[in-house]
């Protein structure tokens, strides 16, 4: 299949597709309002422990501003009748989401290189990588007018913005909390946050082309 094919237009309304999107957005909103507004209305050393001093303080701020952004505008790229109906948007939204993704980046290599334990730092300079190094190949591929690769890549980096909300899914809610220690969990899941969404995503990515691709005549 071509990458640069045209996309074919499509009025349909997919309910799992929409369903999915909200179930999205509404855990993303569950996250901002419990692990995030908290540093806007409690702006004190005892709140932000040790996020307070500088830099870290002003990281952490540009960091959990532009992700709030990120994440909340994120779904909105993969609404096809959004795509469809209202072009502008979709470019305006997706540019405001790319930008965002840089800033708040800048903000987390900036809260990595000052953190510990080394495992811990390590772990988060490999989600920052996942998440500059995706949205970096969605850019490169629209800019080269690549819809499909666009797409995917999109989808990939989004599931990398969403790895902070899958860490504290598997935190809170995973039965690990009672078998692992604090620091093992988050060793284990600052990883397992992004590489295991993005192992199911890839599949599903791949199983979408491979039905689409003709099989050659022997
Ligand atoms: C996916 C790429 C992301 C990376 C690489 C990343 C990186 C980081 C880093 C390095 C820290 C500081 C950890 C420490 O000093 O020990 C942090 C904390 C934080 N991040 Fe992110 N982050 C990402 C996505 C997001 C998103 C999309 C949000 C949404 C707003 C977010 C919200 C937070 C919050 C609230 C904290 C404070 C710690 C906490 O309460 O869990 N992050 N992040």
């Amino acid at each position: 299949m071509s990458s640069t094919a045209a996309v074919s237009p499509d009025r349909s309304f997919h309910p799992i597709k929409a369903a999915a999107l909200a179930v999205v957005v509404l855990v993303a909103l569950g996250f901002v309002i419990k692990y995030v507004l908290h540093y806007y209305f409690n702006y004190n050393a005892g709140a932000f422990a040790d996020f307070w001093p500088q830099p870290r303080r002003s990281g952490i701020l540009l960091h959990i501003s532009a992700g709030t952004v990120a994440l909340l505008l994120g779904p909105w790229q993969f609404s096809r009748r959004l795509r469809q109906r209202h072009l502008q948007w979709h470019r305006v939204i997706g540019r405001s989401y790319l930008i965002a993704v840089l800033l708040a980046a800048t903000g987390a290599f900036l809260l990595a290189f000052t953190t510990r334990p080394w495992a811990w730092q390590f772990g988060l300079f490999g989600l920052a990588l996942a998440w500059v190094s995706t949205s970096g190949m969605a850019y490169y591929a629209i800019k080269r007018r690549q819809i499909q690769l666009h797409r995917e890549w999109m989808v990939r980096s989004y599931v990398v913005t969403f790895a902070f909300v899958t860490f504290r899914l598997f935190d809170d809610m995973g039965p690990t909390s009672h078998l692992m220690p604090e620091m093992d969990r988050a060793l284990t899941f600052i990883w397992a946050c992004w590489a295991l969404p993005l192992l199911v995503t890839e599949v599903v990515l791949q199983l979408r082309r491979m039905r689409h691709t003709h099989a050659p005549l022997r």
